[in-house]
């Protein structure tokens, strides 16, 4: 499969109708509509029908889009996942996932279409069961994690600072959960819109933890993110370098060799190739 990125996905409340027509002309790869937690009560059905409206009318080229329902034991969770369904955006995000049950039960909701199905990974009881929901994938169409650290300093009493520390534990297991099921995972969002220096540490740590990309809740924040996952010159060219050296006729039957003076495997060699791609 080509490469698709998901570098900077972008959160609006779908209640929103300016913020939903200037996504259309934003540099991020994902489009999050939200009808859950950014939209107060009186605002749901305002919000559903905007959200469908947009999938309906398009104009997101090349940009992913997606919409985040209510949960299923709200009053609008089976109506945002009727209508959401019945429009298929690229995908569904699930929130307050805690069970392989929970998958099962959003699935459930999409009349039999093949919609993907993203879930929040945010509630405390999910961290212990992040390896039976990812692995429901192949049944429910389950293709992505979306870290939610808000709910999750919400619910475990933890505080949410740029280094994260308390949550170390958690990212590193949906990370490692969703890779062990081929899923996408995307991080956490940062609250503090006008701090640049802290939202660049945090993406760039969300890099390091394997993320495919951050969520985000304001366009300032798309420049630095896509900056902070798109491999820089040093990153290319040591992967073209290893790809270049296990080109050789030489190196054809060598699982590891010596290039520029460090062990390369040819497990590297496919990390240089998603490099690659990436670029
Ligand atoms: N998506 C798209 N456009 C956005 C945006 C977003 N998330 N956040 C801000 N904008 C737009 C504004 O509409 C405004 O557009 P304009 O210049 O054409 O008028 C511009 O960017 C500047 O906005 P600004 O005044 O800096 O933001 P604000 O103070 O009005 O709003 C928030 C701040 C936090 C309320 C807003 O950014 C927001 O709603 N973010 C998303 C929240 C969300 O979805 N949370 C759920 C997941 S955690
Ligand atoms: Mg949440």
């Amino acid at each position: 499969m080509p490469y698709k990125p998901r570098r900077s996905a972008l959160y609006m409340p779908a209640s929103n109708a300016k913020a939903i027509a200037k996504a259309r002309t934003l540099d991020c790869d994902v489009v999050i509509l939200d009808l859950e937690d950014a939209v107060a009560p009186d605002a749901k059905a305002v919000a559903r029908e905007q959200a469908v409206a947009a999938v309906r009318e398009g104009g997101f080229g090349s940009r992913e889009l997606v919409i985040r329902v209510n949960g299923l034991d709200t009053e609008w969770g089976a109506d945002d996942l009727a209508a959401t369904a019945a429009v298929a955006p690229d995908a569904i995000l699930a929130p307050k996932v805690s069970t392989a049950d929970d998958v099962r039960r959003y699935a459930g909701h999409l009349g039999g279409r093949a919609i993907p199905l993203w879930a929040m990974v945010e509630t405390a009881l999910s961290l212990f069961r992040l390896d039976a929901i990812a692995a429901t994938a192949p049944e429910t169409g389950l293709a992505g994690f979306v870290i939610g650290t808000n709910d999750l300093a919400k619910e475990t009493g933890a505080h949410l600072d740029t280094l994260r520390t308390p949550f170390v534990s958690a990212l590193g297991l949906a990370v490692a959960a969703a890779r062990a099921y081929g899923l996408i995972v995307l991080d956490g969002v940062y609250n503090d819109l006008d701090d640049d220096e802290g939202f660049a540490v945090q993406a760039r740590q969300a890099v390091t933890f394997g993320f495919d990309g951050k969520t985000l809740i304001h366009p300032r924040q798309i420049d630095p993110c896509n900056r902070a996952f798109t491999p820089d010159a040093a990153a290319l060219d040591w992967a073209r370098t290893i790809i270049a050296a296990f080109a050789l006729p030489e190196n054809a039957s060598k699982g590891a060799i010596r290039v520029d003076g460090r062990m390369v495997e040819r497990l590297h060699l496919a990390q240089a190739e998603r490099t690659v791609a990436m670029a």
